[in-house]
């Protein structure tokens, strides 16, 4: 979720790596670094934690030049935001900028340091310059022939640029599972991991593909494929203006964050599942099996979307670990006066690791005994750093108010805590926790297919827009995301919404059902299919306009709703993850119908910091 600029050629490239790392830093900015190397090979780094500014600051008292180098702006993901944290690395000859997550960094750290190798930071980065340090021998091969040997040995995503102080006239990039474009300029190269970083000196792109490496120099560009091959790649004119390139070309930052929630889910899962094994990986939780034998609860706390989340974990866990799970409204919870044991433990989930209520409700429980737990997004956020445990997601900086991608991720910590549990508790063999893991891997296959075709999201949005109120209804696991979606329509539409388990609307909501009240049924062929589908019915017998929400080929949904939208057939478990997505694409099309304020509804904050 960093940023990286790239720049070889005649000129001196301070105030260009500068100015990319401002058009990037909507994608990180827990700190920012820049190293660039002198004709005569000296490389000097200048980096400083938190915003741009403080690194322009930095440069400023010390400045250097030269025409080769590499910036960075970072979203922490391994080790806390600091200097020392801070890309590009340096080791011995080599510095590198990386975005992505090396996943056996720290067994290749253990080696290294056993060749005698130091280290002077926590990121998972460090161990690449390392590794290419180590594999180059300058008189014998070149540093992209040490980076690719590097490269073998590494598992997991990125996107680097690497700089040398013997070679001061390559720029070795390369990619794997984290994008990186790089340009041709007159008598220079570019590299970027966004287009909007060189937009002003150039428009023409190659997106290098998977498991590519390219040599940028002054004269020209080599790229070559995962086999060491030298290939052309298409080059590609961008039309994009630089704000809509930070959209990556999405009218808003909500739609690009929903359709960055395949690969979200993906780093999340990264280096943490094993199919073969049936196991999950989350060191970080710091939960044995005698801890695990012994909890009498847990208790999540959370607020808005991630209270959703929460209650989607109470389905996930007690029926693949059977530990009672309670949720709570962490504004709520912290003025209850809550049972909590030496035995408890209680989790707190929070995008931001900010929320004041959160934070709150976490201490609260903390004091009264309990073990904690933060599921964050945000590196050393107070919540991360006050919680006995942590598990982040990996879903990157949310620019749009309205949670999408972490909301998804934060399913996916879940998922994988519940699975976790179950193994520690017995209550998943093997082969059970095998089938879920599948399930969990298969899912950024199938929302990625989910998310190709808006044509009919686009459709219902003309035809309900003009509704002054929504009713979303879902049973089990669905109700939840019924909740989510009616909580979405509401902030970005301002059309008003009601979330409502489907069984309990006979108690009362059935009375608003009219011509004039659409009500978006989730109703995936699952345990509670047929209740959901008779409920289903009752809304039809009151003339009520359904959009149902279904497995695709359910013609049962067809004779009875206005609008069917197919889901694909996924396991129980991971179908909240399949389905928020078309509630998500609900609310934003009809928003973006009414012409709302996406990004910044009104009266929103991103990070609700305040009681
Ligand atoms: C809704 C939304 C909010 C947040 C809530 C909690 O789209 O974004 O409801 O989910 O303010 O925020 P975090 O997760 O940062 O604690």
């Amino acid at each position: 979720m960093c940023g990286i600029v790239g720049y070889v050629g005649t000129e001196c490239c301070a105030h260009l790596l500068l100015s990319g790392l401002r058009r990037l830093e909507y994608r990180g900015y827990d700190s920012a670094g820049i190293a660039i190397a002198n004709d005569d090979g000296q490389v000097q780094v200048c980096r400083a934690e938190g915003k741009l500014t403080n690194l322009e600051q930095a440069y400023r008292q010390e400045p250097f030049d030269g025409a080769i180098g590499v910036g960075h702006t970072r979203w922490a993901t391994h080790g806390r935001p600091s200097e020392s944290n801070a890309h590009p690395h340096r080791a011995g000859r080599v510095v590198v900028a990386h975005n992505g997550i090396i996943e056996n960094y720290l067994e290749l750290k253990e080696k290294l340091t056993a060749q005698g190798r130091e280290f002077t930071s926590e990121t998972d980065t460090e161990v690449v310059a390392h590794l290419i340090d180590e594999a180059w021998n300058p008189s014998t091969r070149s540093l992209h022939e040490a980076t690719c040997e590097a490269l073998e040995e590494i598992e997991g995503s990125y996107a680097l640029a690497v700089i040398s102080t013997e070679n001061p006239e390559e720029l070795v990039v390369a990619r794997n599972a984290s994008p990186m474009v790089i340009a041709r300029g007159r008598d220079c190269a570019f590299a970027a991991s966004d287009v909007p970083a060189v937009l002003d000196h150039t428009r023409r792109f190659i997106f290098l593909h998977d498991g590519d490496t390219a040599v940028l120099r002054t004269g020209g560009i080599e790229v070559f494929d995962s086999n060491g091959e030298p290939v052309e790649r298409e080059v590609k004119r961008i039309a994009w203006d630089p704000i809509s390139a930070e959209k990556q070309g999405y009218k808003h930052f909500m739609l690009k964050e929903i359709h960055e929630q395949p690969a979200r889910i993906t780093d999340t899962l990264r280096g943490r599942v094993s199919v073969d094994r049936g196991e999950v990986h989350l060191p970080e939780l710091g939960l044995d099996e005698q801890t695990v034998q012994k909890l009498d609860k847990i208790v999540f706390v959370a607020c808005g979307t991630s209270f959703f989340a929460a209650q989607i974990a109470k389905y996930m866990i007690e029926e693949v670990a059977r530990i009672p799970v309670e949720t709570d409204l962490a504004s709520e919870f912290r003025y209850r006066n809550p049972l909590i044991s030496d035995d408890t433990l209680a989790i707190a989930i929070s995008q931001s690791g900010e929320t004041a209520d959160t934070l709150a409700a976490i201490r609260e429980a903390g004091e009264r005994g309990a073990r904690t737990l933060g599921i964050v997004n945000v590196i050393e956020s107070t919540i991360a750093r006050e919680a006995d445990g942590v598990i982040y997601t990996h879903a990157g900086p949310e620019i749009g108010v309205a949670s999408t991608k972490a909301f998804t991720t934060q399913l996916t910590a879940v998922a994988m805590l519940a699975i976790k549990l179950g193994r520690l508790k017995g209550t998943l063999d093997v082969a059970q926790a095998r089938e879920l893991i599948e399930a969990l891997r298969h899912v950024p296959a199938e929302m990625e297919n989910l998310l190709q075709d808006s044509s009919l999201y686009e459709k219902l949005a003309r035809g309900y827009s003009q509704a002054k109120s929504f009713l979303y209804l879902g049973r089990g696991n669905q109700y939840p995301i019924a909740m989510e979606g009616a909580l979405k329509l509401k902030e970005i539409s301002y059309i008003h919404a009601e979330g409502y388990a489907a069984g309990e609307m006979k108690h009362g909501p059935i009375a608003l059902i009219d011509r004039n009240m659409p009500v978006v049924v989730l109703s995936p062929r699952n345990s509670v299919y047929e209740k959901t589908a008779s409920n289903l019915e009752e809304v039809k017998a009151r003339g009520g306009r359904i959009i149902a929400i279904g497995t695709e080929g359910d013609e049962r949904l067809d004779a009875f709703s206005d609008v069917v939208i197919p889901l694909p057939k996924v396991h129980e478990f991971v179908q909240p993850l399949i389905s928020v997505v078309v509630v998500q694409l609900i609310a934003y099309h009809i928003a973006d119908f009414k012409g709302t304020d996406i990004d910044q509804p009104r009266n929103l904050a991103k990070s609700v910091t305040v009681e």
